[in-house]
């Protein structure tokens, strides 16, 4: 549903409160309890649009999942299992779902087609079928095997050792899918550390995998050894980091007193935007409360602060991939200059999001320069309500709407609604912290 939202700022916002489930863990519970044999339940799952689109296609391939709220029961179909679709898999806006579905389907028997979104279609895909034909896969994509729709006429696979040329879980979580049905070894080499939600369902599952850090370059070596069916198992989904971000972030900017978000997922490969919100000034406490399916899980609370620029790049990237347009808008309100570097990989996201984060967030009256791989920011600068647009990206919707708060005046947003790929309720959990913001019927 397309709508826009009017905010008028500044507004102060405080109180506690639980975001929903993580995004890229209900992709990966779905899957693989799907490839999995017995029958699980996965809750508190998150029940957005892009996770319904997995949840969906997982059904097209002969699942059985039943919907009970926030919980998911599963019974799975082993790593052969699935059944031939009998229409073309949709994605909708998930990049995940693109990514990962070709990397089952490959393994299993049967002709699968796997489109999306117009965004979705957009997205690179090569990435993913580049290292399945190593690995025997018969695919086939648009652009000359770049672009979605992919087909793919799934058979035997045999074990590959793929040194990941981009720092992507997507594409080490699709490379260990299809390791688990082919035959031999798969080992992917990950030169940066990317989330590992896999890797830790994998091992919780009790499937045949291990993970070795070369000591000297820091590498990540992981292991999975084909034909190993493994039992599937309750699995319970933390909060969403990335979520509970935006929150985070208008607590630096806009908190009364104090902002706290509880249920967290605290897996460190995630929480990146905890240490540059620190390194910016602020005082963010997290507080690990122990583990969920193999998941740190705790809280966090924050409070305003007074900003300074820094500066981003490297191994930080991964660790706080999709929080970077909200990097962006905290350095629009620090002392001094702040860059992000090494993120080259914002541009092919939902959308540009280098461009459009630097183009949206300017609007409002702030100085970010648009580099090949990150931003420039200059800050402090006021920022003035004016009229903005999500460009369909539910992240930038979600970052204008924090920015909106600090602003002086009315904004509105257009394309709001984008916030339904990761975040349905996410209006109504501002507006459980205090905030006013108006839907506006229609764009
Ligand atoms: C995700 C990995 C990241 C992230 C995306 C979710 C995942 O993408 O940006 O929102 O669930 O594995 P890349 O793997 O392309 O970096």
């Amino acid at each position: 549903m397309t709508y826009r939202v009017l905010i008028n700022g500044p507004q102060k916002l405080s109180g506690r409160l639980a975001v929903p489930g993580d995004k890229s863990i209900t992709h990966r519970a779905l899957i693989l309890s799907a490839m999995a044999f017995g029958r699980a339940r996965i809750s508190n799952i998150l029940t957005s649009t892009d996770c319904l689109s997995t949840l969906d296609c997982l059904r097209r391939l002969g699942v059985e999942i039943e919907l009970d709220g926030e919980d998911a029961i599963i019974s799975g179909c082993g790593l052969t299992g699935l059944a031939e679709p009998d229409d073309v898999l949709d994605v909708g806006n998930s990049g995940t779902a693109l990514r990962i579905l070709p990397a089952l389907l490959a393994g299993q028997e049967g002709f699968a087609v796997i489109t999306g979104d117009r965004s979705i279609r957009k997205r690179p895909v090569d990435r993913v079928l580049k290292p399945l034909v190593e690995m025997g896969a018969k695919v086939w994509a648009r652009d000359g095997g770049r672009l979605a729709p992919v087909a793919v006429s799934g058979g035997p696979l045999r074990g590959i050792v793929y040194r990941l040329p981009v720092a992507s879980a997507q594409v080490k979580t699709a490379v260990l899918l299809a390791g688990l049905p082919a035959s031999g070894r798969t080992t992917v080499i990950e030169p940066v550390t990317s989330r590992d939600h896999t890797e830790i369902m994998l091992e919780y599952l009790g499937a045949a995998i291990a993970v070795e850090a070369d000591r000297h370059s820091g590498e990540r070596h992981i292991t999975v050894t084909g034909e190993t069916q493994f039992q599937s198992k309750d699995i319970g989904v933390p909060g969403d980091f990335s979520s509970a971000a935006f929150f985070l972030a208008a607590g630096a900017l806009v908190a009364d007193e104090h902002i706290e978000i509880i249920n967290l997922g605290l897996n460190p490969t995630r929480t990146g935007f905890i240490e540059v919100l620190e390194k910016m000034g602020g005082a963010p406490e997290s507080t690990e409360l122990g583990a969920v399916a193999g998941e740190p899980v705790g809280s966090v609370g924050i409070g305003r602060a007074r900003l300074v620029g820094t500066d981003i790049g490297g191994s930080m990237i991964p660790r706080l991939i999709d929080e970077l347009p909200l990097v962006a808008l905290l350095a629009t309100q620090a002392q001094g200059r702040t860059t992000v570097k090494d993120a080259a990989e914002l541009r092919v996201k939902e959308t540009d999001r280098i461009a459009l984060t630097a183009a949206e967030l300017n609007k409002l009256g702030a100085k970010v320069t648009p580099t090949d791989d990150g931003f420039i920011i200059d800050g402090p600068t006021p920022l003035k309500g004016t009229a903005v647009e999500s460009h369909g990206d539910h992240r930038l919707a979600m970052m204008l709407a924090v920015a909106a708060l600090s602003a002086t005046g009315a904004t509105v947003i257009a394309g709001a609604g984008a916030v339904d790929v990761s975040f349905p309720d996410f209006f109504d959990r501002l507006r459980q912290l205090g905030a006013e913001c108006d839907r506006i019927a229609k764009e």
